[in-house]
């Protein structure tokens, strides 16, 4: 068996593993990142692509958003639409200026994966059989097989990254962490088209027949997503009926419609609110996706992904400075603060645009008086701009080093 020696064991290289090795890194402290897919794999894979304002920030200011500068499309406002009209929200003008940049979170997996391999600090893919064990002693470790070889890394910390479906939160005793839920009665439909964006900025759309969301990727590709029943298999949507759904929830009285271009990808997702606290067991932290989940309607999941790292390399920059261990303490506390205002931004996002299958026609009234609100309201599309473009981070840059 090969055993190795590390700082910082993280498992998984998503967006939450790969931050937070660049992080530490950034601070001279050394980790070794173990990841269960293919680099392939992990980069093709197609997610989300919002970043708030403080995402980008952290991202420049950590050295890796050179490509992100060049090629993210930095938009400044959004519509929401509903009885066929659009309005348009303008996030820049009602924040001081902060935007959103739509950049692919595979892209910016990319960049992160370039930036690790030039530190040359270790990097395991395709590693089988992960487990993470000794959590509440002074060096718990990560086990699994790589090459035909076993490992054991022992470490003097361990950042659970892996996800939803990963190992590290099931390694927590059930009594030691209580999980918060929702499941929502219906999914996204998402499909990546071949057509030039037909607006700038995204439409966010609740329509009769549920709701619909246009997005993009790049001047040359569109990324629309569908309300659909949540276990709809993708079968049930030839590209037609896709695009003939597309077109009668997103179409406006105006005559604006998404592009129809060639469908490149499909895909349907279920949507769920998750939250797992706290965010530690013994010297196991979780990050991202392993302790929290929102719904894609906010466009928050990277970005807490990204703010629990910065807080998680605060911590573990205080204590390789001087063995002080009252910022891990406070990991959790803080992080969820912020989880809990985007989950809350989250649900509302999606209960306010999705048309669920048990409303009535009351609920269905008061929906729609709530969009009128919002959109007649500067208060109002204030409090959405504000969390959209991202609630103020809990730590600062410095504090973490950079
Ligand atoms: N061992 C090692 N790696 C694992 C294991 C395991 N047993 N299980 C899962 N992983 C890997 C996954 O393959 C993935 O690459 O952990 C990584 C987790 O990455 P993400 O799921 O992208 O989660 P996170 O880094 O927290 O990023 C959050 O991802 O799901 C989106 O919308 C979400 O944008 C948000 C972001
Ligand atoms: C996306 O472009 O993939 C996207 C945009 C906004 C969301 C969710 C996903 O709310």
């Amino acid at each position: 068996m090969r055993v190795l020696r590390t700082q910082v064991g993280i498992v998984g290289a998503g967006p939450a593993g790969l931050l937070l090795g660049h992080l530490l890194h950034l601070n001279g402290i050394d980790s070794v990142i173990v990841e269960n897919r293919s680099r392939d794999y992990v980069i093709d894979r197609v997610r989300a692509g919002v970043l708030e304002q403080g995402t980008v920030d952290l991202l420049i200011a950590m050295g890796v958003g050179e490509r992100l500068q060049r090629e993210g499309l930095r938009h400044d406002g959004l519509y929401i639409s509903f009885r066929g009209n659009r309005h348009h929200i303008d996030m820049a003008e009602l924040t001081g200026g902060k935007a959103i940049t739509v950049y692919g979170q595979n892209e910016v997996v990319k960049d992160l994966i370039d930036a690790r391999i030039a530190t040359t600090r270790p990097l395991y893919f395709e590693a089988e059989d992960v487990s993470v064990g000794a959590l509440e002693s002074s060096s718990p470790v990560i086990r699994f097989r790589h090459g035909g070889a076993d490992h054991e890394i022992r470490c003097d910390f361990l950042a659970g990254c892996d996800g939803f479906h990963g190992v590290c939160r099931p390694s927590i005793p059930e009594r030691a962490i209580a999980t918060y839920e929702r499941i929502y009665p219906f999914g996204w439909l998402g499909i990546l088209a071949e057509a030039a964006p037909s607006s700038t900025e995204l439409v966010y759309t609740c329509h009769e027949r549920g709701f619909a969301l246009f997005s993009m990727r790049s001047p040359t590709i569109t990324r629309l997503y569908l309300q659909v029943p949540p276990d709809e298999p993708i079968e049930n949507w030839p590209d037609e009926a896709i695009w003939d759904e597309m077109l009668a929830r997103m179409t406006t009285s105006d005559g604006w419609k998404p592009r129809v271009g060639r469908i490149v990808q499909k895909s349907v997702t279920p949507m769920r609110s998750f939250v797992a606290a706290p965010m530690r067991h013994g010297r196991l932290f979780l990050a991202g996706d392993s302790a929290h989940i929102v719904p894609p309607t906010g466009a928050k999941g990277l970005n807490l992904a990204a703010s629990d790292v910065l807080v998680l390399a605060r911590a573990l920059k205080a204590y390789y400075e001087d063995r002080s261990t009252g910022w891990l303490d406070e990991y959790s506390d803080v992080c969820l603060r912020r989880v809990w205002k985007a989950q809350r931004f989250s649900w509302w996002m999606t209960t306010t645009l999705h048309r669920a299958p048990d409303e009535s026609a009351f609920d269905h009234q008061r929906q729609l008086a709530d969009l009128d609100y919002l959109t007649g309201s500067r208060a109002a599309m204030t409090s959405l701009a504000e969390q959209y473009v991202g609630l103020p981070a809990e730590v600062s840059f410095e504090s973490a080093g950079l």
